[in-house]
């Protein structure tokens, strides 16, 4: 083993989903080993077994070895790793719970471009499956500022391309199947022979994986085990730059995906993953799904699943999701939690049984089978709903609206704005929150506005200033954050939301059904005379 004197470097700060920074960044000198060597620091590496796996981009085989061999010189005494150093981040979360490990270290800047000059990331799962809490974050980030020394194993790098087991300097390193664990997994969740019969019946379907992570888990599980036909998964081999793709499942972005399920011929069924896996968007014939539709879609319908017959013991949301879930929950009279950005605080309500199902706006959805949101099981449930009731995708859409009221519903995106403006802009926005109850404006009046705090209902945490919420009294809300995951400047999001309670006025466009709401917002945080932005990058 070689100890190596280090000293920090600046900013080796995790968000919501790890550390995330440029490539060049990452492979600059110490970068990934100082991060690496916090997270065992905090952790503890001595007689642990950790999984590591990553989404394929750039470097990522280069940082698996690196890991590998901090791991062994910290004193783990065994590696449950992806052939290829490949796992998506639903699969690694399973495979740490699978195997009972001490968590595992995830190498993904999600849905983010990938390749020399794109980003990268490093993220640490704990033994439950889920992310890091913020505590230990936070302690991985004080790790880094006064971090003095890391330690490495010389060695040859361990051959990942074939399956079995080795060893490194007295470490077990097993080389898995990236899909087999996780395929069996979604075998137990969902009816296959019901599924299987309905691609029999000639059902089509297009599944992009956009040159990321899911492809070899959507050929082995859509058309090896469930027979859609030859072809249905596309962009299905992971690529390290993703092709040129930007690999994060929205219109805009998968916008191949829309158009041909928009156009003449369109497939039953459409969908699409991100980088790492865990995000997905589902789009039916002519049918587009909005993310907070959908997560209300699956709970309204998730007991037509065999893994979820029995019931859902509850649904969590995040704060800037859309209440169409509520309503669900409402109707099925469990819990409904509202929870910060971040899958992270889902984490607690699964492992306490409070909570089955989970989503966010930002095209995330997934249960208590993982510890991670799941786009391939997001994909899978709609598929078991759709072979159950043998409707379309529109159809069903429609008649969930007509059950429960549609709540109209975008997230308008600003991005790489100068931080110190957009700190400017939250800060006056916070600051005249008491003023606006009463407001006026373009026919809507301010009923309430306040800065989100989440108090965990399960160890008491208090997490606070997680957004800014306006709301109107019609029902209609606005709400506006700052991502905690870009890595240019800031990026503004602001969330829309308005309620219709149908039969009238279900099938507006999203951006018209919002149009006086999207003014009310601009006015209120005055985003034009702080930013400069008037027009959004990316509208979801
Ligand atoms: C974004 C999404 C959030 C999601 C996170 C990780 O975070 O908005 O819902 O959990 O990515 O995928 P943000 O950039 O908004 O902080
Ligand atoms: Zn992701």
């Amino acid at each position: 083993m070689t100890t190596i004197s280090t000293q920090p470097i600046a900013g080796q700060k995790p968000g919501t989903s790890g550390l995330r920074k440029k490539t060049p960044v990452f492979m600059g000198p110490h970068y990934l080993e100082n991060f690496v060597q916090a997270i065992f620091d905090v952790i503890g590496a001595k007689g642990k077994t950790f999984v590591l796996g990553g989404d394929g981009r750039y470097f990522n085989d280069r940082a698996a070895q690196v890991i590998l061999r901090m791991a062994a010189a910290n004193g783990a005494v065994r590696v449950i790793i992806g052939q290829g150093a490949i796992l998506s981040t639903p699969a690694a979360s399973h495979l740490i719970r699978l195997n009972n490990t001490d968590g595992g270290i995830i190498m993904s800047a999600s849905h983010n471009p990938g390749g020399p000059n794109e980003d990268f990331g490093v993220k640490f799962n704990m033994s439950n499956g889920g992310p890091a809490p913020e505590g230990v974050t936070e302690a991985m980030y004080k790790r880094t500022t006064e971090i003095f020394e890391y330690h490495i194993v010389e060695s040859q790098d361990v051959d990942l391309s074939v399956i079995g087991r080795s060893q490194l300097a007295g470490m077990i390193v097993d080389v898995v199947d990236p899909v087999a664990d996780y395929a069996t997994l979604m075998e137990s969740l969902f009816d296959f022979s019901a599924i299987a019969a309905m691609f029999k019946g000639g059902f089509r379907m297009r599944m992009d994986s956009m040159c990321a992570v899911t492809g070899p888990y959507a050929v082995e599980i859509l058309e090896k085990r469930l027979g859609a036909a030859a072809g249905t998964c596309i962009n299905a081999t992971p690529l390290p730059d993703f092709g040129g793709m930007h690999p994060d499942p929205n219109p805009t972005w998968a916008k191949a995906l829309m158009d041909e399920m928009f156009g003449d011929n369109a497939p039953d069924f459409g969908a699409a993953s991100d980088g790492d896996g865990d995000r997905n968007m589902v789009v039916g014939a002519g049918a587009y799904v909005s993310p907070s539709d959908s997560l209300a879609v699956l709970a309204a319908n998730a007991h037509l699943a065999p893994g979820y017959k029995a019931g859902l013991k509850g649904v969590a949301r995040s704060m800037p999701t859309s209440a169409a879930a509520d309503r669900v929950a409402a109707s099925l009279g469990i819990a409904c939690y509202e929870t910060p950005t971040g899958w992270k605080f889902f984490g607690n309500l699964l492992d306490a049984g409070r909570a089955t199902i989970c989503g966010e706006e930002s095209f995330g959805t997934g249960s208590d089978h993982v510890r991670e949101k799941d786009g391939l099981w997001a994909i899978l449930l709609w598929l078991n709903i759709l072979a159950v009731r043998k409707q379309s995708v529109a159809a069903i859409l429609a008649e969930h609206w007509g059950k429960f009221g549609r709540n109209y519903y975008s997230r308008h995106d600003f991005e790489a704005i100068a931080s110190d403006k957009a700190d400017a802009m939250m800060a006056a926005l916070r600051g005249s929150l008491t003023s606006l109850p009463g407001t006026q404006l373009e026919g809507l009046t301010v009923q309430a506005a306040d800065d989100f705090a989440y108090t965990d209902p399960v160890d008491g945490s208090v997490s606070k200033a997680q957004g800014v919420r306006i709301l109107f009294e019609d029902g209609s809300r606005i709400v506006l954050r700052l991502s905690g995951t870009g890595t240019e400047g800031a990026t503004l999001r602001l969330y829309l939301e308005r309620y219709a309670a149908g039969p009238d006025g279900l099938d507006l466009d999203p951006q018209d059904a919002l149009a006086p709401v999207i003014r009310a917002a601009h006015a209120l945080a005055k985003i034009e005379s702080f930013t400069g932005r008037v027009t959004p990058d990316v509208i979801t």
